[in-house]
């Protein structure tokens, strides 16, 4: 696996590369590697005749600065796992790499009404420093797909946006959230929960499931009420929203009815053992 620093030497790489006609698969991480980042890169691996991940902690998209700091850093780690499940080459730059002095005047991005609900109320500027350090990755990586994980599925439309608004000649490939066995979705962030901390982050998959199962009995309403009525008998979850929404674009669902032929997801954040947790059900 090589490994790149700057931006000039990666693009000029890619760049050849293309040139030949390969086809580039790219896996944008933040590092702390688990097994639903080693799917990604197995997916672009069967898609794609060269494979690139990236590892860089941006900065930009922590809208508190002690989550930051506190994110794990473990790039010999990672490095390794993406050799040993075949990653062809690693991007690994620094924060002056890829913001230079810029970094306290980032132009702001159109995220639209996905900046303002649901993740994007949670955590103010966070999708303006995803779309930003993404817009950078891709032109610095120039891929013909990119590979991301439907955990952090309003990522997926910020994204999403971000290349038809920039008119990139870009496929985006969605993949399926890994599970523990429990049902918790697989995160960097649960390296922080204790392993009694991991057994409770199971109850958001049962709620989840919950909702999936009891859509063809009740309302949306008072599926959504009793879902969240499970959660609130849990006095260790502190639950910051539990939401039903058109799974096209997140848009706000009729709670009355269900629609017929219409795809829903429910989405979860919360809070448990002071970490942020989030998932989501296609329904
Ligand atoms: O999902 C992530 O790990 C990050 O938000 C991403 C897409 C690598 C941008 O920093």
């Amino acid at each position: 696996m090589e490994i790149f620093y700057t931006v000039n030497e990666l693009r000029a790489y890619t760049q050849n590369q293309k040139a030949l006609g390969m086809v580039i698969g790219f896996v944008p991480t933040m590092g702390a590697l688990h097994q639903g980042h080693l799917s990604l890169i197995a997916r672009s691996k069967a898609e794609c005749n060269l494979t690139l991940a990236s590892i860089f902690v941006n900065p930009t998209q922590f809208n508190d600065p002690k989550d930051y700091y506190k994110y794990p850093r473990m790039t010999e780690t990672d490095g390794q796992m993406l050799r040993e499940h075949g990653c062809d080459i690693l991007f690994l730059p620094s924060v002056d790499e890829m913001y230079q002095h810029l970094l306290l005047e980032i132009s702001p991005l159109n995220i639209g009404y996905l900046d303002t609900i649901l993740e994007g109320a949670k955590r103010p500027g966070h999708y303006q420093g995803v779309a930003t350090i993404v817009e950078k990755l891709f032109l610095s990586v120039q891929p013909d797909k990119v590979y991301l994980g439907l955990k952090d599925f309003q990522q997926i439309k910020v994204i999403e946006k971000l290349i038809r608004d920039k008119y990139m000649p870009i496929k985006i490939v969605s993949c399926p959230t890994l599970r523990e066995p429990n049902g918790l979705a697989m995160s960097s962030r649960n390296m922080r929960l204790s392993e009694d901390g991991k057994q409770k982050a199971g109850d958001i998959y049962q709620v989840l499931d919950f909702i999936q199962k009891h859509r063809a009995i009740d309302t949306p309403e008072i599926v959504l009420a009793k879902a969240k009525d499970m959660i609130a008998s849990k006095d260790y979850w502190d639950l910051e929203y539990l939401e039903l929404r058109h799974a096209q674009d997140l848009s706000e669902i009729d709670l009355k009815h269900w629609q017929e032929g219409v795809d829903y997801v429910a989405l979860y954040a919360g809070w448990l053992e002071g970490v942020r947790l989030i998932d989501n059900l296609c329904l």
